[in-house]
Protein backbone atom coordinates (compact mmCIF):
# COMPACT_ATOMS: atom_id res chain seq x y z
CA UNK A 1 0.00 0.00 0.00
CA UNK A 2 1.37 3.46 -0.57
CA UNK A 3 2.00 5.43 2.35
CA UNK A 4 -0.39 7.93 3.70
CA UNK A 5 1.03 11.08 4.29
CA UNK A 6 3.08 12.51 7.45
CA UNK A 7 0.61 13.83 9.78
CA UNK A 8 -0.13 17.58 8.97
CA UNK A 9 -0.66 20.57 11.42
CA UNK A 10 -3.64 22.14 9.18
CA UNK A 11 -3.64 25.92 9.60
CA UNK A 12 -5.29 26.03 6.05
CA UNK A 13 -8.67 27.27 5.16
CA UNK A 14 -9.87 23.79 5.88
CA UNK A 15 -10.39 20.96 6.29
CA UNK A 16 -8.75 21.69 9.73
CA UNK A 17 -7.45 18.92 12.00
CA UNK A 18 -9.72 16.21 13.42
CA UNK A 19 -8.98 14.99 17.44
CA UNK A 20 -8.31 11.29 18.04
CA UNK A 21 -11.87 10.35 19.54
CA UNK A 22 -13.47 11.72 15.56
CA UNK A 23 -10.40 9.65 14.35
CA UNK A 24 -11.50 6.70 16.22
CA UNK A 25 -15.44 6.51 15.69
CA UNK A 26 -14.34 7.20 11.89
CA UNK A 27 -12.85 4.00 11.79
CA UNK A 28 -15.35 1.84 13.58
CA UNK A 29 -17.84 -0.76 11.57
CA UNK A 30 -20.35 0.65 9.02
CA UNK A 31 -23.74 -0.09 10.10
CA UNK A 32 -26.56 -0.27 6.52
CA UNK A 33 -28.45 2.86 5.71
CA UNK A 34 -31.86 1.83 7.31
CA UNK A 35 -30.39 0.38 10.44
CA UNK A 36 -32.45 1.40 13.29
CA UNK A 37 -29.77 2.75 15.40
CA UNK A 38 -28.51 4.38 12.10
CA UNK A 39 -31.48 6.79 12.99
CA UNK A 40 -31.12 6.98 16.21
CA UNK A 41 -27.31 8.42 15.43
CA UNK A 42 -28.72 10.65 12.77
CA UNK A 43 -31.49 12.00 15.30
CA UNK A 44 -28.94 12.99 18.26
CA UNK A 45 -26.90 14.53 15.18
CA UNK A 46 -29.83 16.65 14.04
CA UNK A 47 -30.35 17.23 17.31
CA UNK A 48 -27.09 18.61 18.11
CA UNK A 49 -26.84 20.42 14.78
CA UNK A 50 -29.79 23.15 15.68
CA UNK A 51 -28.12 23.63 18.59
CA UNK A 52 -25.07 24.24 16.88
CA UNK A 53 -27.28 26.54 14.31
CA UNK A 54 -29.25 28.17 17.25
CA UNK A 55 -32.44 26.73 15.22
CA UNK A 56 -35.09 25.06 16.58
CA UNK A 57 -36.08 23.90 12.78
CA UNK A 58 -36.78 20.43 12.43
CA UNK A 59 -35.15 20.22 9.38
CA UNK A 60 -32.22 20.12 9.97
CA UNK A 61 -30.06 17.38 8.43
CA UNK A 62 -26.19 15.96 7.96
CA UNK A 63 -26.79 16.59 4.14
CA UNK A 64 -24.16 14.19 2.42
CA UNK A 65 -21.71 15.76 0.36
CA UNK A 66 -19.31 18.88 0.94
CA UNK A 67 -20.25 22.73 1.54
CA UNK A 68 -20.79 23.07 -2.55
CA UNK A 69 -23.35 20.36 -2.01
CA UNK A 70 -25.20 22.32 0.53
CA UNK A 71 -25.06 25.75 -1.26
CA UNK A 72 -26.53 23.90 -4.54
CA UNK A 73 -28.87 22.36 -2.08
CA UNK A 74 -30.45 25.25 -0.67
CA UNK A 75 -30.46 27.53 -4.11
CA UNK A 76 -31.87 24.33 -6.12
CA UNK A 77 -35.02 23.62 -3.55
CA UNK A 78 -36.07 27.30 -3.51
CA UNK A 79 -35.38 29.06 -7.03
CA UNK A 80 -37.62 28.20 -9.81
CA UNK A 81 -36.42 29.91 -13.47
CA UNK A 82 -37.28 34.11 -13.70
CA UNK A 83 -37.12 34.01 -10.13
CA UNK A 84 -35.16 37.36 -9.10
CA UNK A 85 -32.70 37.11 -5.79
CA UNK A 86 -30.01 39.61 -4.67
CA UNK A 87 -26.86 37.56 -4.27
CA UNK A 88 -24.14 39.94 -1.53
CA UNK A 89 -20.78 39.30 -2.73
CA UNK A 90 -17.79 40.12 -1.00
CA UNK A 91 -15.18 37.53 -1.63
CA UNK A 92 -15.27 34.50 -4.52
CA UNK A 93 -17.73 32.28 -2.26
CA UNK A 94 -20.61 34.65 -2.68
CA UNK A 95 -19.38 35.13 -6.25
CA UNK A 96 -20.03 30.78 -6.44
CA UNK A 97 -23.34 31.72 -4.84
CA UNK A 98 -24.39 33.69 -7.59
CA UNK A 99 -23.08 31.32 -10.21
CA UNK A 100 -25.24 28.68 -8.76
CA UNK A 101 -28.56 30.67 -8.65
CA UNK A 102 -27.74 32.00 -12.40
CA UNK A 103 -27.49 28.59 -13.71
CA UNK A 104 -30.76 27.42 -11.71
CA UNK A 105 -32.10 30.45 -14.11
CA UNK A 106 -32.66 33.07 -12.01
CA UNK A 107 -32.19 36.77 -12.54
CA UNK A 108 -29.31 37.43 -10.07
CA UNK A 109 -28.81 40.75 -8.86
CA UNK A 110 -25.76 41.64 -6.83
CA UNK A 111 -24.54 43.36 -4.77
CA UNK A 112 -20.76 44.00 -4.28
CA UNK A 113 -18.44 44.96 -1.93
CA UNK A 114 -14.50 45.15 -2.09
CA UNK A 115 -12.46 42.29 -1.05
CA UNK A 116 -11.77 43.05 2.05
CA UNK A 117 -14.53 44.59 3.10
CA UNK A 118 -18.64 43.79 4.46
CA UNK A 119 -21.36 44.52 2.41
CA UNK A 120 -23.31 47.89 3.29
CA UNK A 121 -27.05 46.82 4.29
CA UNK A 122 -27.96 50.06 2.28
CA UNK A 123 -27.06 48.38 -1.01
CA UNK A 124 -28.89 45.46 -0.39
CA UNK A 125 -31.81 47.75 0.84
CA UNK A 126 -31.42 49.92 -2.59
CA UNK A 127 -31.09 46.53 -4.58
CA UNK A 128 -34.41 45.53 -2.77
CA UNK A 129 -35.94 49.03 -3.22
CA UNK A 130 -35.31 48.84 -7.49
CA UNK A 131 -35.94 45.01 -7.87
CA UNK A 132 -39.51 44.50 -7.16
CA UNK A 133 -40.51 41.57 -5.98
CA UNK A 134 -37.10 39.54 -4.66
CA UNK A 135 -37.85 35.90 -3.52
CA UNK A 136 -34.52 35.36 -2.13
CA UNK A 137 -31.42 37.34 -0.54
CA UNK A 138 -28.37 35.39 0.13
CA UNK A 139 -25.05 35.95 1.09
CA UNK A 140 -21.69 34.75 3.34
CA UNK A 141 -21.53 34.56 7.08
CA UNK A 142 -17.64 34.20 7.11
CA UNK A 143 -15.91 34.52 3.60
CA UNK A 144 -13.22 32.41 3.74
CA UNK A 145 -11.31 34.07 0.79
CA UNK A 146 -10.86 37.21 2.81
CA UNK A 147 -11.06 36.80 6.65
CA UNK A 148 -14.17 39.01 6.52
CA UNK A 149 -17.37 38.66 8.60
CA UNK A 150 -20.62 39.79 7.04
CA UNK A 151 -22.79 41.41 9.52
CA UNK A 152 -26.16 39.58 9.43
CA UNK A 153 -28.39 41.57 11.87
CA UNK A 154 -29.62 44.54 9.64
CA UNK A 155 -29.86 42.31 6.59
CA UNK A 156 -31.74 40.10 8.24
CA UNK A 157 -34.56 42.99 9.28
CA UNK A 158 -34.33 44.06 5.88
CA UNK A 159 -35.38 40.87 3.85
CA UNK A 160 -38.06 39.99 6.67
CA UNK A 161 -39.31 43.61 5.62
CA UNK A 162 -39.67 42.73 1.99
CA UNK A 163 -41.17 39.32 2.81
CA UNK A 164 -38.22 37.88 0.96
CA UNK A 165 -36.13 34.49 2.00
CA UNK A 166 -32.70 34.81 3.78
CA UNK A 167 -30.22 32.25 2.68
CA UNK A 168 -26.60 32.55 4.32
CA UNK A 169 -23.28 30.08 3.87
CA UNK A 170 -21.91 29.50 6.93
CA UNK A 171 -19.28 27.16 5.97
CA UNK A 172 -16.58 29.21 8.01
CA UNK A 173 -18.57 30.08 11.14
CA UNK A 174 -20.10 27.23 12.73
CA UNK A 175 -18.90 26.06 15.58
CA UNK A 176 -16.20 28.72 15.65
CA UNK A 177 -18.45 31.60 16.11
CA UNK A 178 -22.15 32.53 16.71
CA UNK A 179 -24.64 31.53 14.18
CA UNK A 180 -28.09 32.55 15.47
CA UNK A 181 -30.49 31.33 12.54
CA UNK A 182 -33.51 31.72 14.49
CA UNK A 183 -32.74 35.19 16.40
CA UNK A 184 -31.92 36.86 13.09
CA UNK A 185 -34.38 35.59 11.06
CA UNK A 186 -32.20 33.16 8.48
CA UNK A 187 -34.39 30.96 6.98
CA UNK A 188 -32.07 28.38 5.28
CA UNK A 189 -28.35 27.97 6.30
CA UNK A 190 -25.79 25.18 5.02
CA UNK A 191 -22.33 24.55 6.29
CA UNK A 192 -19.23 22.17 6.20
CA UNK A 193 -17.90 19.73 8.69
CA UNK A 194 -14.35 20.22 7.91
CA UNK A 195 -13.84 23.51 9.43
CA UNK A 196 -14.83 24.50 13.08
CA UNK A 197 -17.04 21.59 13.88
CA UNK A 198 -13.77 19.84 13.70
CA UNK A 199 -15.47 16.33 11.18
CA UNK A 200 -13.72 15.56 8.00
CA UNK A 201 -15.43 16.47 5.14
CA UNK A 202 -18.17 15.19 3.36
CA UNK A 203 -21.14 16.28 4.92
CA UNK A 204 -22.76 19.62 4.57
CA UNK A 205 -25.13 20.43 7.53
CA UNK A 206 -28.50 22.48 6.41
CA UNK A 207 -31.23 24.01 8.58
CA UNK A 208 -34.48 25.28 6.69
CA UNK A 209 -37.32 27.47 8.63
CA UNK A 210 -40.71 26.69 7.97
CA UNK A 211 -41.12 29.50 5.87
CA UNK A 212 -38.43 28.69 3.41
CA UNK A 213 -40.29 24.48 3.76
CA UNK A 214 -43.60 26.18 2.65
CA UNK A 215 -41.57 27.95 -0.34
CA UNK A 216 -40.41 24.63 -1.42
CA UNK A 217 -43.57 22.82 -1.18
CA UNK A 218 -45.38 25.39 -3.21
CA UNK A 219 -42.96 25.32 -6.04
CA UNK A 220 -43.96 24.13 -9.41
CA UNK A 221 -40.68 23.27 -11.18
CA UNK A 222 -38.78 19.84 -10.02
CA UNK A 223 -36.05 19.79 -8.18
CA UNK A 224 -32.94 17.62 -8.82
CA UNK A 225 -33.37 14.72 -7.65
CA UNK A 226 -30.39 13.97 -5.21
CA UNK A 227 -31.07 17.48 -2.94
CA UNK A 228 -34.95 17.46 -3.16
CA UNK A 229 -35.51 18.25 0.30
CA UNK A 230 -38.82 16.33 0.63
CA UNK A 231 -37.05 13.13 -0.70
CA UNK A 232 -34.50 14.09 2.17
CA UNK A 233 -37.18 14.44 4.68
CA UNK A 234 -38.78 10.74 3.92
CA UNK A 235 -35.75 9.55 4.55
CA UNK A 236 -34.14 11.15 7.42
CA UNK A 237 -37.60 11.28 8.76
CA UNK A 238 -40.83 8.47 9.25
CA UNK A 239 -40.90 6.26 6.91
CA UNK A 240 -37.58 5.97 6.36
CA UNK A 241 -37.53 5.50 2.75
CA UNK A 242 -34.44 4.30 0.48
CA UNK A 243 -32.97 7.74 -1.06
CA UNK A 244 -29.01 6.85 -1.08
CA UNK A 245 -26.58 5.00 0.64
CA UNK A 246 -25.60 7.76 3.34
CA UNK A 247 -21.81 7.71 4.70
CA UNK A 248 -22.15 6.52 7.92
CA UNK A 249 -18.47 6.42 9.09
CA UNK A 250 -18.53 10.38 8.34
CA UNK A 251 -21.66 10.22 10.09
CA UNK A 252 -20.12 8.53 13.55
CA UNK A 253 -17.55 11.10 12.64
CA UNK A 254 -19.70 14.21 12.83
CA UNK A 255 -21.50 12.57 16.00
CA UNK A 256 -18.14 12.52 18.11
CA UNK A 257 -17.01 16.01 17.01
CA UNK A 258 -20.82 17.59 17.92
CA UNK A 259 -20.25 15.43 21.43
CA UNK A 260 -16.74 17.21 21.99
CA UNK A 261 -18.40 20.56 20.94
CA UNK A 262 -21.30 19.79 23.79
CA UNK A 263 -18.65 18.80 26.09
CA UNK A 264 -16.34 22.15 25.65
CA UNK A 265 -19.26 24.55 25.63
CA UNK A 266 -20.69 26.52 22.58
CA UNK A 267 -19.70 29.91 24.21
CA UNK A 268 -16.24 28.63 25.44
CA UNK A 269 -15.78 27.30 22.05
CA UNK A 270 -16.45 30.44 20.02
CA UNK A 271 -13.92 32.15 22.73
CA UNK A 272 -11.27 29.63 22.40
CA UNK A 273 -11.35 30.92 18.60
CA UNK A 274 -11.32 34.50 19.40
CA UNK A 275 -8.36 33.88 21.47
CA UNK A 276 -6.22 31.70 19.34
CA UNK A 277 -7.04 34.17 16.47
CA UNK A 278 -5.80 37.34 18.88
CA UNK A 279 -2.47 35.52 19.36
CA UNK A 280 -2.14 34.33 15.58
CA UNK A 281 -2.25 38.05 14.62
CA UNK A 282 -0.19 39.17 17.53
CA UNK A 283 2.65 36.98 16.73
CA UNK A 284 2.69 37.43 12.92
CA UNK A 285 2.82 40.88 13.37
CA UNK A 286 5.84 40.89 15.48
CA UNK A 287 7.29 38.96 12.18
CA UNK A 288 6.38 42.05 10.56
CA UNK A 289 3.15 40.37 9.09
CA UNK A 290 -0.02 42.30 8.82
CA UNK A 291 -3.67 41.35 8.93
CA UNK A 292 -5.60 42.16 5.70
CA UNK A 293 -8.82 43.85 5.23
CA UNK A 294 -11.16 45.91 7.41
CA UNK A 295 -10.18 45.55 11.01
CA UNK A 296 -13.90 45.86 12.25
CA UNK A 297 -14.91 42.90 10.70
CA UNK A 298 -12.18 40.02 10.67
CA UNK A 299 -12.98 36.63 11.65
CA UNK A 300 -11.99 34.79 14.13
CA UNK A 301 -11.82 31.10 12.51
CA UNK A 302 -9.97 32.61 8.96
CA UNK A 303 -7.17 34.72 9.26
CA UNK A 304 -6.00 36.45 5.86
CA UNK A 305 -2.78 38.57 6.16
CA UNK A 306 -0.94 40.30 3.67
CA UNK A 307 2.40 38.51 1.92
CA UNK A 308 5.01 41.22 3.19
CA UNK A 309 6.50 43.59 0.08
CA UNK A 310 9.90 41.39 0.82
CA UNK A 311 8.73 38.33 -0.19
CA UNK A 312 8.92 37.14 -3.83
CA UNK A 313 7.47 34.16 -3.98
CA UNK A 314 4.64 33.48 -1.56
CA UNK A 315 4.24 29.74 -2.57
CA UNK A 316 7.97 29.18 -1.86
CA UNK A 317 6.71 30.31 1.99
CA UNK A 318 3.87 28.06 2.06
CA UNK A 319 5.09 25.13 0.42
CA UNK A 320 8.60 25.40 2.96
CA UNK A 321 6.07 25.36 5.39
CA UNK A 322 4.52 22.06 4.39
CA UNK A 323 8.04 20.32 3.21
CA UNK A 324 9.76 21.51 6.34
CA UNK A 325 8.08 21.34 9.21
CA UNK A 326 4.40 19.56 8.06
CA UNK A 327 2.37 23.00 8.61
CA UNK A 328 -0.26 23.68 6.03
CA UNK A 329 -1.50 27.29 5.58
CA UNK A 330 -3.38 28.37 2.38
CA UNK A 331 -2.86 31.43 -0.46
CA UNK A 332 -5.06 33.74 -1.86
CA UNK A 333 -8.44 32.88 -4.12
CA UNK A 334 -9.21 34.20 -7.22
CA UNK A 335 -8.08 38.07 -7.12
CA UNK A 336 -6.24 37.76 -3.99
CA UNK A 337 -3.95 35.13 -5.44
CA UNK A 338 -0.45 35.79 -4.64
CA UNK A 339 -1.47 38.75 -2.14
CA UNK A 340 -2.44 37.03 0.94
CA UNK A 341 -1.58 34.31 2.66
CA UNK A 342 -5.10 32.14 4.72
CA UNK A 343 -4.59 30.93 7.96
CA UNK A 344 -7.50 29.07 9.75
CA UNK A 345 -7.94 28.92 13.53
CA UNK A 346 -10.73 26.49 13.11
CA UNK A 347 -11.84 23.21 15.43
CA UNK A 348 -9.37 21.14 16.72
CA UNK A 349 -6.32 23.05 15.05
CA UNK A 350 -7.33 26.07 17.10
CA UNK A 351 -5.09 26.39 19.53
CA UNK A 352 -2.01 28.44 21.00
CA UNK A 353 0.07 25.61 20.49
CA UNK A 354 -0.45 25.21 16.75
CA UNK A 355 0.18 29.03 16.74
CA UNK A 356 3.54 29.33 18.11
CA UNK A 357 4.48 26.45 15.91
CA UNK A 358 3.70 28.47 13.22
CA UNK A 359 4.87 31.54 13.81
CA UNK A 360 8.55 30.06 14.76
CA UNK A 361 8.32 28.08 11.76
CA UNK A 362 7.66 31.41 9.63
CA UNK A 363 10.32 32.91 11.29
CA UNK A 364 12.66 30.45 10.25
CA UNK A 365 11.33 30.36 6.80
CA UNK A 366 10.99 34.37 5.99
CA UNK A 367 15.04 34.13 7.46
C1 LIG B 1 -17.58 30.08 2.62
C2 LIG B 1 -17.51 28.79 1.90
N1 LIG B 1 -18.58 28.34 1.23
C3 LIG B 1 -18.56 27.18 0.57
C4 LIG B 1 -17.43 26.39 0.55
C5 LIG B 1 -17.43 25.10 -0.20
O1 LIG B 1 -17.22 24.05 0.67
P1 LIG B 1 -16.55 22.66 0.19
O2 LIG B 1 -15.18 22.96 -0.28
O3 LIG B 1 -16.62 21.84 1.45
O4 LIG B 1 -17.42 22.11 -0.88
C6 LIG B 1 -16.29 26.81 1.23
C7 LIG B 1 -15.06 26.00 1.21
O5 LIG B 1 -14.02 26.40 1.64
C8 LIG B 1 -16.33 28.03 1.92
O6 LIG B 1 -15.26 28.46 2.58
Amino acid sequence: MKRTPLPRVLLGPGPSSISTKVQEALGQAPIGYLDPELFEITDRIRARLRTVFGTQNAFTIPLTGTGMAGMECCFANLIEPADKVVIGIHGFFGERMAEIARRLGAEVITVQAEWGEAIEPEAIANALASAGKVKLVACVHAETSTGICQPLEEIAKLVREHDSLFLVDTVTSLGGMPVEVDRLGIDVSYSGTQKCIGAPSGISPITVSERAWEVRQRRRAPVEWYFDWLLLRDYYDSPHAYHHTVPVNLLYALEAALEEIEEEGLEARWQRHAAVSALLREQLRELGVEPFGCSANRLPTLNAFCVPDAVDNEAHVRAKLLQDYGIEIGGGLGKLKGKIWRIGTMGSSATPRNVLLLSAALRTVLN
